[in-house]
């Protein structure tokens, strides 16, 4: 399950740091981890964000590396100010992460989830074509593939696009979009189909199903695993998805690329890494699967992603579980997050005041 990081070194990636990268999103979990990798590469990077699950004390690092308040614009992806302050500030490259990104939440509003990935992705791709961007990097996952046959894992680009709930719908739709924008309007993009990333959870917002193991196994409750715990997922720690977002940025357009790690991990065996780290020996509680036709099996092939990106994951499931504790401890018993310093109705694109940023966490 867990293995050494890795194999071959990656060769270097070709092209240099872009100078202008804007992050859609870059206040959410990724996001905030792919500004503070872009900004060790000397690139200007400004965040665009609704800060509906994002906050901005995800960028706490971010702004210690240089981010500063007039870098972060609270916008929505879906509007017209979005795709002017594309066509004003004309990045080189555009990262495009923010989107709704829970699958429950999906289910439950189709339409929503529809709206933001897929209108917001066609208005950025538009903005970015209109904008003279040189690349699109964007947040594709693993859902676009739908359920693997028997004998297709690990899963390569080539696979078809069958998504087979509502989230994996709307993010095939996006790829389908960004290829349409490539053939008719030569817009270059790489289209990231992420595993499932895990490690310290944002400070509010989602949590993947590692960190909430881990959380509840922390507090002493009883985890719960939905179903008999072996469906299997690809994990991937979110350092080394930041990882791949810059060297995507550095590299020409590869069109759709996984990055995982190319093992499947069933819950239990994941549950049995938690306990390990953590020392315990609770059971953890099964209930029946809410969804049971829910993807049963994932692993991505991640070959395309070292011959395109020169990119591999190097963070085993066992540390990166570890680091994910070590984050949870810290956070418990070394630090408390203040309140949100953002809220209320999301207007236009507009930078944040200093006075909203001055409530960050301490360094
Ligand atoms: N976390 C994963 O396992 C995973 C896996 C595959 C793909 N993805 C994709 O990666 C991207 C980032 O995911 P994440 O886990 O960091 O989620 P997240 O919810 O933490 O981040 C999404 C960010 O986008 C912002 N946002 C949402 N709607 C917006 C809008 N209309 N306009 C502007 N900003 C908006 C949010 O405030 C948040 O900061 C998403 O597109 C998600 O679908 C995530």
């Amino acid at each position: 399950m867990d293995d050494p990081s890795t194999v071959v070194t990656p060769s270097p990636p070709q092209g240099a740091a872009p100078r202008r990268v804007l992050v859609t999103g870059g206040a959410g979990f990724i996001g905030s981890h792919v500004v503070s990798h872009l900004l060790l590469t000397c690139s200007q990077v400004r965040v665009l964000d609704d800060f509906s699950t994002g906050r901005i004390e995800n960028l706490a690092e971010a702004m210690r590396r240089g981010l500063t308040a007039s870098d972060v614009f609270r916008g929505d992806v879906r509007t017209a100010q979005a795709a002017e302050m594309i066509g004003r500030w004309r990045p080189d490259v555009v990262v495009h992460l923010a989107g709704q990104s829970s699958l429950p939440a999906a289910r439950r509003s189709p339409l929503f989830d529809a709206d933001v990935n897929i209108l917001g992705t066609v208005n950025i791709a538009d903005a970015c074509v209109r904008g003279g961007v040189r690349l699109l990097v964007h947040a594709a996952s693993s859902a676009v593939y739908g359920e693997p046959g028997p004998d297709s894992l690990p899963l390569g680009e080539d696979h078809p696009l069958a998504a087979t709930n509502p989230y994996g719908i709307s993010k095939a739709v996006g790829v389908h979009y960004l290829d349409w924008y490539r053939r008719e309007h030569g817009l270059t993009y790489t289209a990231l189909a992420f595993g499932n990333v895990y490690g310290p959870p944002p400070v509010h917002g989602g949590a993947s199903v590692v960190a909430l193991l881990t959380e509840a196994l922390l507090d002493g409750r009883l985890p719960t695993i939905h179903g008999d715990g072996e469906q299997t997922r690809d994990f991937v720690h979110v350092v080394d998805v930041a990882a791949a977002v810059v060297r995507a940025c550095q590299c020409p357009g590869a069109g759709l690329v996984n990055i995982a790690t190319g093992r499947q991990t069933s819950i239990n065996d994941l549950y049995r890494v938690a306990r390990t780290v953590l020392g315990v020996e609770a059971e953890a509680h099964h209930v029946p699967h809410p969804h049971p036709l829910e993807v049963r099996r994932m692993a991505l092939d991640t070959s395309k992603a070292m011959t395109h990106l020169g990119w591999h994951s190097t963070i085993g499931l066992t540390e990166g579980v570890r680091l994910t504790v070590e984050e949870a401890r810290r956070r418990r018993f070394g630090y408390t997050a203040p309140e949100a310093a953002t809220s209320g109705a999301v207007g236009g694109c507009r930078p944040l005041t200093s006075c909203q940023l001055a409530r960050q966490p301490p360094p």
